[in-house]
């Protein structure tokens, strides 16, 4: 299923984005990198705000950043890196894998689990 994911470059690009999250209130700082199917990585970071609720998490962020940068056409992933600074185990909220299955059921997701780091497609997260 994974064969043919190269992860070190999305993993290098969710640690880098990790680095620019906003969150002074959870001080979870959580980077995420898309891989779309035409090879190309977008990444994005949590960004928090007071009202707690208008967070965006990182895996939405990139999504989001995707589609921005893809007009006229809809999207599909293949694959989603996540990465906490420290990286602690964190897997995907419910709102984020929703997103996720609207771009690519089928896509594989990584992040760091009780067990270490796993991949996970994302209609098994649903
Ligand atoms: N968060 C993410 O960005 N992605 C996840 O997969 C889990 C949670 C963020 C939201 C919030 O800024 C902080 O982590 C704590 O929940």
């Amino acid at each position: 299923m994974t064969d043919s994911i190269n992860w070190q470059p999305l993993l290098d690009a969710a640690e880098r984005v990790a680095l620019s999250a906003y969150a002074p209130y959870s001080k979870f700082h959580v980077g995420a990198a898309v891989l779309t199917e035409d090879g190309s990585v977008f990444a994005g970071c949590n960004v928090e705000n007071a009202s707690y609720g208008l967070t965006v998490c990182a895996e939405r962020a990139a999504i989001f950043t995707a589609v921005a940068a893809s007009p006229n056409r809809k999207i599909r992933i293949k694959a989603v890196a996540i990465v906490t600074d420290p990286p602690v185990p964190g897997s995907p909220c419910g709102a984020c894998r929703q997103v996720m299955a609207e771009f690519g059921i089928d896509a594989v997701v990584s992040y760091v689990s009780a067990s270490g780091r796993v991949e996970r497609a994302v209609s098994e997260l649903l």
